[in-house]
């Protein structure tokens, strides 16, 4: 086979790998009690509510239907903002609908890939949300961790979080434990609870 052919080849694999990823199971929606039962238990909007306040900005990264994204909005509060961010081009829309039918004007969703995040700026999100996002993403997880820490402030703290992991999610043990060691732990981490409240180090 031609170098060129098998280049070709690997873009393709990549291509529906992403697209795979995108569309994994949480595209395909459920009827919506399954959100609800999702929810229940769930304490992430708990443990980030001390760290967000009136006013800032949020990046909840692998936004999915936005079950957060709504619920990080009244934390920021209209003076703040929420970019809602996912590859799924599905859930964007609906993000966008839904914003607009409840005349929420704070959410900005975009369809774009945890890996490369060109649509915010350096040092400029007070806090990143990533919900059961490093643990769907097939490749390029080392750049979505590097764009995390590119966007975020000086001073600003990030929610990581494994919905599933392996063989349903992509993250085991030693690369969350990698993935922690380049940033400050500020709480949680234990690869069995599957979350971590982080700072840049
Ligand atoms: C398990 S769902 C979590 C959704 C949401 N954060 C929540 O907790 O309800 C993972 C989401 O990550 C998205 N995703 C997967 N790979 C991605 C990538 N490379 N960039 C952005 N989003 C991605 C999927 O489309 C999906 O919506």
């Amino acid at each position: 086979m031609g170098e060129q052919n098998k280049n070709q080849n690997r873009v393709h694999t990549i291509e529906s790998e992403v697209r795979r990823t995108a569309h994994w199971w949480f595209s395909k929606r459920g009827p919506a009690f399954l959100d609800a039962l999702v929810q229940l238990g769930d304490r992430s909007i708990d443990i980030v509510r001390p760290y967000i306040q009136k006013g800032q900005i949020v990046a909840d990264i692998g936004c999915g239907w936005g079950r957060y994204a709504f619920k990080l909005a009244d934390l920021v509060g209209p003076a703040g903002k929420v970019y809602a961010i996912d590859l799924a081009e599905k859930c964007v829309k609906k993000i966008q609908q839904k914003a607009k039918k409840r005349g929420i004007m704070h959410i900005e969703a975009h369809v774009s890939s945890a890996s490369n995040l060109d649509l915010l700026k350096n040092g400029s999100i007070d806090f990143v949300f990533a919900n059961g996002l490093l643990c769907s993403m097939a490749i390029e997880r080392e750049e979505a961790i590097s764009e995390i820490k590119r966007i975020l402030k000086p001073k600003g703290f990030a929610y990581l979080s494994l919905g599933a992991t392996p063989p349903m999610g992509y993250v085991d043990e030693s690369e969350w434990n990698a993935i922690l060691e380049g940033f400050r732990l500020e709480q949680g981490g234990a690869f069995k609870e599957k979350w971590a409240l982080v700072s840049l180090s």
